[in-house]
C-alpha cells in the first residue's frame, strides 16, 4: 500500500521547512515593526461561525465535521471570524487600537492547482479601534514592507485599491436592486474566473439590461493611478463625494506608497462582511490568483455580540507568494539555520572528549553539530563539515590531553590552535 498525503496537502521536508520558517520569520519580523502583536485561536470552530457573514462562497469550501456531542464544528478556512469572535468577547478589557497578527494554517477544500491549495499558512494583519483612511493605508504598508523585504518591488506586485460604497453607489445608478448588491460583489468578484457569456448572463439575472452590462464592464476594466481620484470620479459617475477615497489618496503619498497602489472599481472581494476600502494584492505579470486580499469590516464586531468597533486587515497566503519568488529567483540560497561548529574525533583521546565538548557548546548557546562516523579520515569529515555549512570546525585529537582544540575557520582557511575551556568564547 503506498500512502499519499491528502489532495491539496504538503509534506514539509526539511528544505521545504526551513523556507516555511524563514517566511514565517519575515512575516513576524515585519508585523512588530509596524506595532502588532501575535495571537492564534483554535484550528476548528463551531459551524456558525462561518454562516454568519463569510459568504457563500467560503461556505462551499469548508471542511466540517460532527463531534461527538452532535456538535457542527468546522476547520479554519480563514481567521477573520475567530479574531472578531476574540475581540467581542473582551472588547472592554482590551486597549484601543487592537493591532493584532498571527500565521495560522488553513483548511479550504478548493480544486488543489496552481497557488491553490487544501491547507495553507496565511499571514494576518488586524487593526480595530480606528476609522479612515489611517489605519487603512498603515495596514496596506505593512504588505508592502513585506514585500519590499523580499526583494519584491512595484513593478512586481501592485495593491488594486477599491472601496465597496463607491461600487455599491455604481451598482445602484446602474439600477441593481439594493437585496441584490451582495450577488452583484460575488459575481464582480468572480469575474476573472467567467467566461464572458456566463458573466453577462448572471449580470443580466441581476437586472441589468445589455447597455449596463456593458458600462459596467468598462467600469472593471478601468484603472486609475494615485492622484487621479478626480478622473476615477467622473468615470464611476456617482454623486458620492468618494471621501474616503480621497483621504486614502493623500496619505497613500505621504506614506510612499503612491508607485505601489492603483485603483481598480473591478476589485469587491468575494467574502461578505466588507464594508468599506477593499483591496488586493496581485501580480502585475500574469493572471495568478491574489497574493493576498483585505478591507474594511466596521460592522462584523458588532454582529458577534461586541461593541461597534471599526476593524480593517489583510490576509497573504504563502502558496502564490513562493510561486512568485521562486519564478523570480528571490528565494535565498540559505534559508536553514546554520550551524557555528562541526565538531569531529581523530584519535582515541579525542572520540572520549567529542560528547563533553559539544555539549559545552551547546549549553552556550551555539548550535553544534558533531560527526556520529567512525571513520578518522580528515578529509571525509571536512567534507561533512563543509555539507551542512558550519562556521568553524572543531577537531579534537592527541591535544585534547593537553587541554586544547584544532579549530579551522571554514569561510578563511584558517586553522588554530584553542584551549577547550576558552572554546565557546572563541567561536562566538
Ligand atoms: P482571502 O482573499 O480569502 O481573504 O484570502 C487571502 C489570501 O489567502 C489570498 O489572496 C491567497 O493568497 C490566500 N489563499 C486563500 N485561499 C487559498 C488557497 N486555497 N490556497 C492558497 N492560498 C490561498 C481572507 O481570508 C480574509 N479573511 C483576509 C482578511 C483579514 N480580511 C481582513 N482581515
Amino acid at each position: 500500500m503506498k500512502l499519499q498525503p491528502p489532495k491539496g496537502t504538503r509534506d514539509f521536508y526539511p528544505d521545504e521547512m526551513a523556507w516555511r520558517r524563514f517566511l514565517h520569520d519575515a512575516w513576524r519580523r515585519v508585523s512588530v515593526r509596524h506595532g502588532f502583536e501575535e495571537v492564534d485561536g483554535p484550528i476548528f470552530e463551531t459551524l456558525d461561525l462561518y454562516r454568519v457573514k463569510s459568504g457563500d462562497g467560503i461556505v462551499s469550501e469548508l471542511f466540517h465535521f460532527t463531534d461527538r456531542g452532535d456538535r457542527e464544528l468546522a476547520i479554519r478556512p480563514e481567521f477573520t471570524p475567530t479574531l472578531a469572535r476574540m475581540v467581542a468577547a473582551k472588547a472592554n478589557a482590551l486597549p484601543s487600537p487592537i493591532k493584532w497578527f498571527c500565521t495560522p494554517n488553513l483548511c479550504r477544500a478548493e480544486k488543489p492547482q496552481r497557488g491553490r491549495l487544501r491547507e495553507f499558512d496565511q499571514w494576518n494583519i488586524d487593526m480595530l479601534g480606528v476609522e479612515g483612511a489611517l489605519a487603512d493605508v498603515e495596514v496596506i504598508a505593512v504588505a508592502v514592507d513585506l514585500l519590499a523585504e523580499l526583494g519584491v518591488g512595484p513593478e512586481l506586485v501592485q495593491v488594486r485599491l477599491s472601496h465597496r460604497e463607491v461600487v455599491r453607489q455604481i451598482l445602484i445608478a446602474l439600477s441593481v436592486a439594493e437585496d441584490k448588491i451582495q450577488d452583484a460583489f460575488t459575481l464582480l468578484d468572480a469575474k476573472a474566473k467567467l467566461p464572458a457569456e456566463v458573466f453577462q448572463e448572471k449580470a443580466k439575472a441581476l437586472g441589468l439590461g445589455e447597455e449596463q452590462v456593458a458600462r459596467f464592464e468598462i467600469m472593471c476594466g478601468q484603472t486609475f493611478r494615485v492622484g487621479q481620484v478626480d478622473y476615477l470620479r467622473q468615470a464611476a459617475g456617482v454623486d458620492s463625494d468618494l471621501s474616503d477615497l480621497v483621504a486614502i489618496d493623500a496619505m497613500l503619498t505621504d506614506f510612499g506608497l503612491a508607485e505601489w497602489c492603483v485603483y481598480d472599481l473591478g476589485i469587491v472581494r468575494g467574502l461578505a462582511y466588507y464594508t468599506g476600502t477593499v483591496f488586493e494584492l496581485h501580480v502585475t505579470t500574469g493572471s495568478e490568483r491574489a497574493l493576498g486580499g483585505g478591507g474594511r469590516y466596521d460592522k462584523l464586531i458588532e454582529l458577534f455580540g461586541g461593541p461597534a468597533t471599526p476593524a480593517v486587515g489583510f490576509g497573504m497566503g504563502d502558496v502564490v507568494l513562493t510561486n512568485l519568488l521562486q519564478d523570480q529567483k528571490l528565494i535565498p540560497d540559505e534559508v536553514a539555520p546554520r550551524p557555528d561548529a562541526y565538531v569531529f574525533a581523530m584519535t582515541d583521546a579525542g572520540a572520549a572528549k567529542l560528547p563533553g565538548t559539544v555539549a559545552a557548546l551547546r549549553r552556550a548557546g551555539l548550535h553544534t553539530r558533531m560527526s556520529y562516523k567512525a571513520t578518522r579520515k580528515m578529509a571525509k569529515l571536512m567534507k561533512d563539515a563543509e555539507a551542512c555549512r558550519a562556521r568553524f570546525a572543531v577537531i579534537l585529537d592527541d591535544g585534547v590531553t593537553q587541554g586544547k582544540a584544532a579549530v579551522k575557520d571554514l569561510a578563511a582557511g584558517e586553522q588554530s590552535e584553542v584551549e577547550l575551556a576558552k572554546l565557546s568564547q572563541y567561536l562566538r
